[in-house]
């Protein structure tokens, strides 16, 4: 076994090396502090490996992403009903697992009755990833029995599309629209969304496919912002639920899932304002303008994401199909021409993410702006549900970091009269 050595005041420390499937090297420092005193210093945790995880493998410097060794190119002929089943049980389902496991998907699509009356409460206005955490905590009201994690990962994959849809129709003040278990887990979501009661629906083939593709795209990102808030909150001994719920909220930010809404709204804006991509380029280098060119960088990815290059085929093909010209795929498209020559983006690799492209495909099909980052946590689930599975098999210890103080060393109270 390798071993990287530590000189800390003149004493040397030996650790063991890991080495991972792919080669990824990690210094296991699980002793440091025991044995030297100190601890390591990593704000963001860009160099911090906090578990070890057979689910996802991404290659940020050759922008490679596979699903338990499948590259993502490969899965986009998939459905994502066998990927989520994929990423949680690590293996393709074969038919008859497929067949039971679609059937499970739909039989617990309906919601409690009594779920409906918490949307009376939530304002019109209300955004709908705020629901749909709330909603997702709310199961563990319904389902407090821990005991069969395999029916929670069910209920909790079925209910969530319909959660998400009925916030939607919430939001516009139309009736919701009850599952239907003829149709297939996306056809569902696509008419739960979308039809109403006094006239039948016809579901889109291409718009199925796209939701498909999408919802596949999003599936999982290994230890990204949500999916390490669902390890943590599961790490206290949370239930399933609770800690997706979690995952929820910390999706929501706009430098995480939140930046697919602000992409199109940043294109609109730039739209609005003739198009002068170049301005909003030199604003993004401009630090103390405060803004950045939403849907671009990432952690990972230091050549190009692979998800935002299917994407970018994927709009092109759906709105040619639709008969859809979208004036903000041409913003989007000059803008990233404009920012893949500039020397501040070349030189800090910052390439298009999966939230640049997204959003346009999101608005061919009707869904709108503030919906697009629930997308984002429907196609996600199953990667939440995997690494908190993942972790509770591993018996992973509490997640508990350390800090290094910085504030005021011992003091005195004094009383109020005397401050
Ligand atoms: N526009 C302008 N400058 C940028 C951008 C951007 N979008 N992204 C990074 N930079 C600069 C940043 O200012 C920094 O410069 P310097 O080294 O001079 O201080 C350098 O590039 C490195 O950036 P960082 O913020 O240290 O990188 P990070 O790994 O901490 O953050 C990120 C990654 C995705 C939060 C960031 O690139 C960003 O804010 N992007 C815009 C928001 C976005 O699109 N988020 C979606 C991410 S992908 C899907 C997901 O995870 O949900």
């Amino acid at each position: 076994m390798s071993t990287a050595k530590l000189i800390l005041d003149g004493k040397e420390h030996e650790f063991p090396v890991v080495t991972g499937s792919e080669g990824e090297v990690a210094v296991d420092i699980s002793k440091l502090r025991e044995r030297t005193g100190a601890i390591t210093l990593d704000e963001g945790y860009g160099n911090t490996g906090s578990c070890r995880s057979a689910i996802t493998f991404i290659d940020g410097e050759q922008g490679i992403l596979r699903y338990r060794g499948i590259p993502i190119e490969e899965l986009e002929e998939a459905r994502f009903t066998e990927v989520a089943y994929l990423l949680i049980y690590g293996r393709l389902p074969n038919q008859t697992e497929l067949v039971e496991w679609r059937e499970k998907l739909t039989r617990h699509s309906l919601l409690h009755e009594d779920m409906k009356k918490f949307f009376e409460g939530f304002p019109a206005s209300a955004h709908p990833m705020a629901m749909l955490s709330a909603m997702v905590a709310s199961l563990s009201t319904y389902y407090p029995d821990t005991a069969d994690l395999d029916l929670n990962i069910v209920r909790l994959l079925a209910k969530a599309k319909t959660i998400a849809a009925f916030s939607y129709k919430k939001s516009i003040g139309q009736p919701f629209m009850y599952p239907l278990n003829h149709l297939s887990y996306t056809e569902n979501f696509v008419h739960m969304m979308f039809a109403v009661p006094a006239e039948p629906m016809h579901i889109s083939p291409v718009l199925d496919r796209a939701l498909n593709l999408l919802l596949i795209l999003h599936a999982d990102h290994e230890q990204n912002c949500s999916t390490s808030t669902v390890r943590m909150v599961g790490s206290s001994g949370a239930n399933l639920f609770a800690s997706v719920s979690a995952g929820v909220c910390a999706l929501w930010g706009p430098l995480h899932g939140g930046a697919n809404q602000a992409v199109i709204e940043m294109l609109e804006a730039i739209a609005a304002d003739g198009g002068n991509y170049r301005k909003y380029v030199e604003m993004a280098k401009d630090k103390a303008s405060g803004f950045r060119l939403m849907g671009f960088g990432h952690r990972v990815y230091k050549n190009f994401d692979p998800r935002s290059r299917i994407l970018k085929t994927a709009a092109d093909e759906v709105l040619a199909e639709l008969g859809i010209r979208d004036p903000l795929l041409e913003v989007a498209k000059g803008l990233e021409e404009i920012a893949l020559e500039d020397a501040y983006f070349v030189e800090k690799k910052l390439y298009p993410n999966v939230d640049f492209y997204s959003g346009i495909l999101y608005r061919a099909m009707g869904i709108p702006t503030n919906m697009f980052t629930v997308m984002f946590a429907l196609g996600r689930l199953p990667g939440w549900i995997a690494h908190w599975r993942e972790m509770r098999e591993q018996g992973a210890r509490i997640n508990r970091p350390r800090q290094v103080y910085t504030g005021p060393t011992r003091t005195s109270w004094v009383p109020v009269e005397r401050r």
